[in-house]
């Protein structure tokens, strides 16, 4: 397996799992929004107020398509990535998806921590930051649950999950 892409929404741990990942399969870690701040020299939330959110979902693809090239890496996404065109049928036919999945409790108490760099939540209140993950992931889980694992990320213990994730990485079915 030459690709992994971790994807779910904003919040779920896809950083931090795809590091390591990357370092327990001695693959190479990208993440590819900062992987589209570097080849378009701006900042995610720059892109999003100075050209808006359909261009962001245009470079992102294209940037995805780029990242498909390379080999031996562990990708994680946006959260809207797997959303937009083809994007998702593109992951799986390049590589292995999986989907950090997390209830809304958790993902609201992590998101209400971490809103400053992301320009879909930054400016919203406590409740409407609880709509719009209810709306939002309602909307993306039928992209989300098209990946071929599904793990679970309420849990606090990244190793753990790290674990599980190299155990269903290795079973035939998915090598
Ligand atoms: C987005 C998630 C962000 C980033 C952009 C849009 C989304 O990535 O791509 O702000 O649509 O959910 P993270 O999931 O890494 O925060």
């Amino acid at each position: 397996m030459k690709r992994i892409f971790l994807i779910g929404f904003m919040g779920s741990g896809k950083t931090t799992l795809g590091k390591m990942l990357a370092e327990k399969l001695t693959y190479t870690f990208i993440d590819l929004d900062h992987y589209i701040e570097k080849r378009n020299a701006k900042k995610i939330a720059a892109i999003f107020a100075e050209s808006g959110e359909d261009a962001f979902r245009e470079m992102e693809h294209k940037m995805l398509i780029e990242v498909c090239s390379f080999e031996n890496v562990v990708i994680s996404t946006g959260g809207g990535t797997p959303c937009y065109f083809d994007n998702i049928e593109i992951m799986n036919n390049s590589g292995l998806c999986i989907y950090l999945k997390i209830s809304n409790e958790v993902l609201l108490k992590r998101l209400q921590k971490a809103k400053e760099f992301r320009p879909l939540i930054k400016d919203k209140s406590d409740t409407d930051l609880a709509c719009f993950i209810y709306e939002t992931l309602s909307k993306r889980e039928k992209y989300y649950t098209q990946a071929s694992i599904i793990i679970n990320n309420d849990e606090e213990n990244p190793d753990e999950i790290c674990n599980k994730l190299l155990s269903l990485i290795h079973t035939p079915a998915n090598i």
